[in-house]
């Protein structure tokens, strides 16, 4: 059997490199489905916060997430029946869902999730923060995405409104988090492809990716 992986474009990178942007155009011109890997963990914190569990309560969490349903399509998340879609977005998900994504068997459950989700489908366009170190180490393409910290405060502002100094500080505080967590810390893989998208239009990057994939 073909590894399913073989079809699959690893995307990762910090908040507001533009993941999300570029992953679901991309899933568009190579005709591959699309996984917000983020909204997994994003969907375990509205979980736990809809039933007042403590995100740092790491027993707590691990068993919440192994029976939490999610319930994932390209621009919608059910979380056990109830829609989740603008709650995983908001302030309060945001804030948690770094310590539901250091809760290691949380992130255990969601890999094999993931893994499955793609199997099924025979490929997709992932992105997160590990789906090219741990997830899918054997995907046909790599691909680390990164902006400047102020061009990233710019783009949540664009999306969410706010302050662009508060923003780029809360950014940088989830990057540090994200990025010195004991497991699956962000960090570019071997052999990615870096792009940096401070400067560059969607189609210019999205072009990028779509030819290194055909190779
Ligand atoms: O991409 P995002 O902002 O929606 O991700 C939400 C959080 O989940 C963020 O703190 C990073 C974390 N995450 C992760 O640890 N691993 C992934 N594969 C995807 C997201």
């Amino acid at each position: 059997m073909i590894p399913a992986s073989v079809n699959v474009v690893a995307i990762d990178g910090p908040a507001g490199a533009g993941k999300s942007t570029i992953a679901r155009e991309l899933s568009r011109v190579l005709k591959l489905p699309y996984l917000d890997t983020g909204a997994m963990y994003r969907g375990i914190t509205c979980a736990a916060l809809r039933l007042g569990i403590d995100v740092h309560d790491v027993d707590a969490v691990a068993k919440l997430a192994s029976t939490t349903i999610l319930e994932i399509t390209d621009d919608a998340l059910v979380v056990d029946g109830v829609d989740a879609t603008s709650d995983i977005r908001g302030d309060s998900v945001t804030r948690a869902v770094s310590a539901v994504a250091a809760n290691s068997i949380v992130r255990s459950e969601l890999r094999e999730r993931q893994r499955k989700w793609v199997a099924i489908r025979g490929g997709g366009v992932v992105e997160g923060r590990d789906i090219a170190t741990v997830v899918f180490p054997d995907a046909r393409l790599k691909v680390f995405l990164t902006a400047s910290p102020f061009v990233r405060a710019q783009r949540r502002v664009a999306q969410m409104g706010g302050d662009v100094s508060q923003i780029e500080h809360d950014i940088a505080e989830r990057d540090h988090k994200d990025s010195t967590r004991s497991d699956s810390p962000l960090r570019e893989s071997e052999n990615a492809i870096v792009v940096d998208t401070s400067n560059r239009t969607i189609d210019d990057v999205v072009n990028e990716i779509a030819i290194a994939f055909h190779g």
